[in-house]
């Protein structure tokens, strides 16, 4: 149905997509998600043209939307869009919000538009506030007038960028509910949402969007309960990460442990895991790996489930831990719940460690 093709947009300071490449296929319900400022929003913009892309194509059928040639009033008209903040005019009733498009752009009649648009009320939940004005209604009520606005155009896809993100949180559910009803009519959707709970329940396909394009993309299932790639893990279970490199034997060691410390602090880590975290590294880094000239040491702390990965990389020849001093490995085992030790896997390093400590 729509198809991206090196899509490319390019800002004076910041090139929030540099190569998008996706196919949107009807009846898909697609999450969006990612860290910020990674051009979700801009994403959106690009496939309803509200921004003209840099480079690279959209088709949308068979029409290329990009092309100058194109009419892109026509396009958007089968493109709904809602966004965070409503957008609804302040200065019209509920259903004239709601009618205009369909009688402006579409010469619908105003008879026929006033039904449909009477429809769509009920659809979301508020034909009693049809001649109120948008001042008069609360957040959650004025986003499901703005979904319902969005329906009214009949249009192919519904694109929708944190649709929940400026309401109450009383106020999130009712309009979640409205969205997952339409995802259940099989509209074809695509969501830019932060709140993954609710992606996984209605969502066919995840975009995890990170430097520059779709990182990594797959079913609910795949994204949030077994990831591929590191970053989307990352983003996925909530890790917070600290890395520290030794190049040539050369190593701030006292700036490391005070950094360990101060990752402790921030994240909240008890002290109980703080003591062990500081005892294994120091142990690692110090003892087992003393005088190794390359290391790269990643710490990660997952927020869901609270256990901390040392994730070491090094250089040759292959050494485990556990073959070597035996008191510095019964300690390091001492402290962590588990160890587990890859040789020739990486491919800068020789060996590597993982530790995991609860
Ligand atoms: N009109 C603009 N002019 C210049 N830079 C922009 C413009 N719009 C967005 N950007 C920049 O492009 C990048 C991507 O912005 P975008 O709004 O798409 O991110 P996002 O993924 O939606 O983030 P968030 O989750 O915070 O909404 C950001 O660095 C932003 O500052
Ligand atoms: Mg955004």
């Amino acid at each position: 149905m729509i198809r991206l093709e090196h899509v490319r947009k390019v800002y004076p300071n910041v090139t929030p997509l540099s190569d998008v490449n996706a196919e949107i296929n009807a009846g898909d319900v697609i999450s969006v998600i990612g860290p910020s400022g990674t051009g979700k929003s801009t994403l959106l913009r690009c496939i309803n043209l509200l921004e003209r892309p840099d480079g690279g194509k959209i088709y949308f059928g068979d029409e290329e939307i990009t092309s100058p040639k194109c009419n892109i009033y026509k396009i958007r008209q089968k493109m709904g869009m809602v966004f965070q903040q409503f957008n609804l005019f302040g200065n019209l009733t509920v259903i004239e919000n709601i009618m205009l498009a369909p009688v402006k752009l579409k010469g619908e009649s105003r008879q026929s538009a006033y039904e449909n648009g009477m429809k769509f009320l009920r659809m979301v939940g508020l034909p009693e506030k049809y001649l109120n004005y948008p001042d008069e209604l609360s957040g959650g009520q004025k986003q499901r007038i703005a979904i319902a606005r969005a329906l009214a155009m009949n249009p192919d896809v519904i694109l929708l960028d944190e649709p929940t993100s400026a309401l109450d949180p009383t106020m999130v559910g009712e309009v979640q509910a409205v969205i997952r009803e339409l995802a259940r009519s099989g509209k074809t959707m695509m969501i830019v949402t932060h709140e993954m709970n609710f992606a996984r329940a209605i969502c066919s396909r995840v975009f995890y969007l990170d430097d520059g394009g779709i990182y990594e993309e797959g079913t609910p299932q795949e994204i949030f309960t077994r990831p591929k790639r590191q970053k989307t893990r990352r983003f996925i279970q909530r890790l917070h990460v600290v890395e520290f490199n030794v190049k040539d034997g050369r190593f701030d060691f006292p700036g490391a442990v005070s950094a360990v410390d101060t990752f402790c602090q921030k994240n909240m880590i008890g002290g109980k895991q703080s003591m062990k975290l500081q005892l294994v590294f120091e142990e690692l880094t110090q003892e087992i790996l003393s005088g190794v000239k390359n290391i790269n040491a990643v710490i990660e702390h997952s927020e869901e489930s609270g256990e901390i990965m040392l994730d070491v990389k090094y250089d040759g020849p292959l050494m485990n831990p556990s073959e070597g001093d035996e008191v510095s490995y019964s300690l390091l085992k001492a402290e962590s719940s588990d160890i587990q030790y890859m040789a020739g896997e990486s491919e800068n390093f020789a060996n590597r460690v993982k530790i995991f400590i609860r």
